[in-house]
């Protein structure tokens, strides 16, 4: 983990509204998985903090039993709460097991992208999706989660940027995405609007069901897109 656990609302991305907002769920394991606010030059593509943190804990196998939260308390966070009878908690114990979900070394990303498909929750579409965010430190894994709210779901790209920001692993190198189901891997609309805010110049590496890869630059996938300096008055 790049920045300490005292300093986790300082990775929050929220240079449209300066809320910080920062999260810790506790997985059944023991494990707190941190979450922060990821906002988007379209506002509602905006990743709540307590989102990224389920979503993270799902992610590695783990069920959400209670919930550390900085923000007010919103419609989405009782949603959360009541979803999984989870516990409030006011403060992180000194011994907190943090989660970390740097992966140093990948010596065959695909094989790498191939086993991560046992960590997606894609009961809803079948359709497992896999991501690896490069970044100076490693790689940050990232996995499709999905609920019976299509809505609230995270696609694995999304998984891995707001894993990573919430750990403070914020220089990304490129990403690696992959899909067993799919004939020709592309991220959807939403995940290009995503990456293209922290990563327009870096580049994307699909990986298809044939072995083959296509690489795209993040801003080739999103013509004339919609951008912070879009924002300005
Ligand atoms: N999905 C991804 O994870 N990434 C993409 O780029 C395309 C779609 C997921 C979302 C959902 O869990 C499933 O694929 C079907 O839409």
């Amino acid at each position: 983990m790049k920045n300490q656990t005292t300093n986790i609302a300082s990775n929050a991305y929220a240079p449209y509204s300066n809320s910080d907002e920062y999260c810790y769920v506790l997985g059944k394991s023991g494990t707190f998985y941190p979450g922060v606010r990821v906002e988007n030059s379209s506002y509602p593509l905006t990743i709540p903090a307590d989102q990224a943190a389920i979503c993270s804990s799902l992610g590695n196998g783990d069920h959400p039993v209670a919930i550390l939260d900085s923000s007010r308390s919103n419609q989405l966070s009782k949603f959360w709460i009541e979803k999984f009878n989870l516990k409030k908690l006011e403060s992180l114990p000194e011994d907190a097991v943090i989660y970390d979900p740097i992966v140093k070394k990948v010596d065959d990303v695909n094989l790498y992208l191939q086993k991560l498909c046992e960590s997606t929750v894609s009961d809803q579409s079948d359709f497992p999706v896999t991501a690896l965010l490069k970044t100076t430190d490693g790689y940050i894994p990232g996995v499709n989660i999905e609920f019976k709210e299509w809505n609230l779901g995270l696609c694995a790209e999304r998984v891995a940027l707001s894993r990573a920001l919430a750990s403070g692993y914020s220089e990304f190198l490129g990403m690696h995405v992959y899909a067993p189901q799919s004939e020709y891997i592309s991220p959807c609309g939403a995940c290009r609007q995503v990456l293209f805010e922290f990563m327009p110049d870096q580049t994307l590496v699909l990986h298809h069901d044939d072995q083959s890869l296509s690489r795209h630059l993040v801003s080739h996938l999103l013509p004339n897109g919609f951008s912070s300096s879009s924002l300005k008055k």
